[in-house]
C-alpha cells in the first residue's frame, strides 16, 4: 500500500521523463533483424520493454550495455534461432503482439506467454490476420488467449482491412509482411501510432504511407542504426496534468517525443484550459519532440468524442483524473478498447475515482465524469501502471490523500515515478 499525501504547493522544476517504451520495443525488434550494430539510447529501463530484450536474447541475439548505449548485434533474419523455451512475455502486449507478427515468418515453433493479465488480453486480432498470411499460429487453450504457440514460414503477402485501430495489430502485421511474398496493404480505421513505420525507414526499408492505408513488399533487408529514443509522452501525461490542475504550478518536461499519433492529452488538456507550450521542437530519428512548458490553472469539463481516440488511448486514467478536478462535466466516449487494456481501465478508474468521492457514469464504451472535488481515500491498480500513477496524480490534488494498492506496478513502464513525483512536488 503506498500514500500519497495531497500538495499545498504548486509544482514546478524542469525535468526529463524516460524513453518511450513503444519506440523502444521497436529499436530492439528491428535492431535485431536488421544487419550490424545498432545502438539504442535512453532505453526506459521498464519491465516491458526488458521482456523485449530478453525475448531476442533468448533467440540467440547479442544485445549488451556499452557505455550509455545498449547494443544490438543483429545478424538479419538468420540470426535468430528457436527459442529453447516458451517466451515470458511478462506484462507486455506490445512485446507479445509484435512477436507474433515477427514469428509468424520464421519457420521454427515458438511460444509466447505472459503474466494473468496479458492472459486476459484479446489475442484473435493477431491470430485471424496472421493466419490469413499462411501463419499456423494457435491459442493454447482454444478461448483467443496466452499463450499462443507459433509455427511460422511460407507467409504471402495481403490486403487487410483491420476492423481495429491498433498499433500492435499494424506492427504485427507489418513485421509478418517484410517476410512474406508479394506486398501486404492495409487499411486502419484510425491512423494508430506509426512508429513502427517510421522507424523501418529508418532502417532502410520501403513503406508507402498514404493517410490511412500502409504497403510493404516483403523481403527487404534492415541495416542497423543508432536510436536516440525520446521521452515517452505516456509518461509525460501524468506530470502535464499534475501540473495543469494544480494553480500556480510551471513546470517544464524535456526531449517530449510528440508524434502526431500520440498528442492527444496535449489537444484534450488544452481543451479543457490547460497552458501547454511545446517549445524547441525538432525531429529526432524521424519523431517530433520538443519540451514541453505546463501552467496550471482551473480545468473545465469537455465532451471527448471518437475522433482522438487512438491519439489518446493510454492517457485517458490520468484524463479521467483531470476531469475529475475540473470545474463541470467530462464526458469520454468511443472509448472500448479501454476494457482490453492492461486492466479494464473503464472499470478501474471508475471504481476509484467513486471510491475517492467523484461521481463516475460508467458506461460500457466510456463514463461521464462530474468534476469539483475529490476527497481521497483507498484505491485499487488492479496491477496496471497507469492506474497506479494515475491515483498518485489524484492524490496531490485530493483533500486527504489516497493510498494505493499494489503501486509498485510503476515499473512496468516508469521505474523513476514516485522519485520524479517527489522532485516536481519538492522543486
Ligand atoms: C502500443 C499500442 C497501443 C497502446 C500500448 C502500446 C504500441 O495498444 O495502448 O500501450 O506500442 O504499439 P493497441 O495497439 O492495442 O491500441
Amino acid at each position: 500500500m503506498k500514500r500519497i499525501d495531497p500538495i499545498r504547493e504548486p509544482l514546478g522544476g524542469d525535468i526529463t521523463v524516460p524513453g518511450d517504451k513503444s519506440i523502444a520495443h521497436r529499436a530492439v525488434i528491428l535492431g535485431s533483424i536488421a544487419r550490424g550494430r545498432s545502438r539504442i539510447f535512453n532505453l526506459s529501463g521498464g519491465d516491458d520493454n526488458s521482456r523485449t530484450v530478453r525475448a531476442f536474447r533468448q533467440m540467440g541475439v547479442e544485445i549488451f550495455r556499452d557505455g550509455d548505449g545498449l547494443c544490438v548485434e543483429g545478424k538479419g533474419w538468420s540470426g535468430l534461432g528457436a527459442p529453447d523455451k516458451p517466451i515470458d512475455c511478462g506484462n507486455s502486449g506490445t512485446t507479445i503482439r509484435l512477436l507474433s507478427g515477427l514469428l509468424a515468418g520464421r519457420s521454427f515453433a515458438s511460444e509466447l506467454d505472459g503474466d494473468a493479465s496479458l492472459r486476459q488480453r484479446p489475442m484473435q486480432r493477431i491470430i485471424d490476420p496472421l493466419r490469413s498470411m499462411g501463419a499456423e499460429i494457435e491459442s493454447k487453450s482454444g478461448n483467443g488467449l496466452a499463450p499462443l504457440t507459433i509455427h511460422g514460414g511460407g507467409l504471402r503477402g495481403m490486403e487487410y482491412s483491420m476492423p481495429v485501430a491498433s498499433a500492435q495489430v499494424k506492427s504485427a502485421i507489418l513485421l509478418a509482411a517484410l517476410q512474406a511474398g508479394g506486398t501486404t496493404t492495409l487499411v486502419e480505421p484510425q491512423k494508430s501510432r506509426d512508429h513502427t513505420e517510421v522507424m523501418l525507414r529508418g532502417f532502410g526499408a520501403q513503406v508507402a504511407v498514404e493517410d490511412r492505408k500502409i504497403s510493404l513488399a516483403g523481403g527487404q533487408e534492415l541495416s542497423a542504426q543508432d536510436v536516440r529514443i525520446p521521452g515517452d509522452i505516456s509518461s509525460a501525461a501524468f506530470f502535464l496534468v499534475a501540473a495543469a490542475m494544480i494553480p500556480g504550478s510551471d513546470l517544464t518536461i524535456r526531449n517530449v517525443g510528440c508524434n502526431p499519433t500520440r498528442d492527444g492529452v496535449i489537444i484534450i488538456l488544452r481543451r479543457m484550459g490547460g497552458s501547454i507550450e511545446c517549445v524547441n521542437q525538432r525531429v529526432e530519428a524521424g519523431e517530433q519532440v520538443a519540451d514541453l512548458r505546463v501552467r496550471g490553472g482551473g480545468l473545465k469539463g469537455v465532451d471527448v468524442g471518437p475522433e482522438l481516440v487512438a491519439r489518446t488511448i493510454d492517457e485517458y486514467p490520468v484524463l479521467a483524473v483531470a476531469a475529475a478536478l475540473a470545474d463541470g462535466v467530462t464526458t469520454f466516449s468511443d472509448v472500448k478498447e479501454l476494457r482490453y487494456k492492461e486492466s479494464d481501465r473503464i472499470a478501474a478508474m471508475s471504481a476509484g475515482l467513486r471510491a475517492l468521492g467523484v461521481a463516475v457514469e460508467e458506461r460500457e464504451d466510456g463514463m461521464t465524469v462530474r468534476g469539483g472535488k475529490l476527497k481521497g481515500g483507498a484505491v485499487e491498480s488492479y496491477g496496471d501502471h497507469r492506474i497506479a500513477m494515475s491515483f498518485a496524480i489524484a492524490a496531490l490534488a485530493s483533500a486527504e490523500g489516497v493510498a494505493i494498492d499494489d503501486a509498485a506496478c510503476v515499473d512496468i513502464s516508469f521505474p523513476s515515478f514516485f522519485d520524479l513525483l517527489g522532485e516536481i512536488c519538492l522543486h
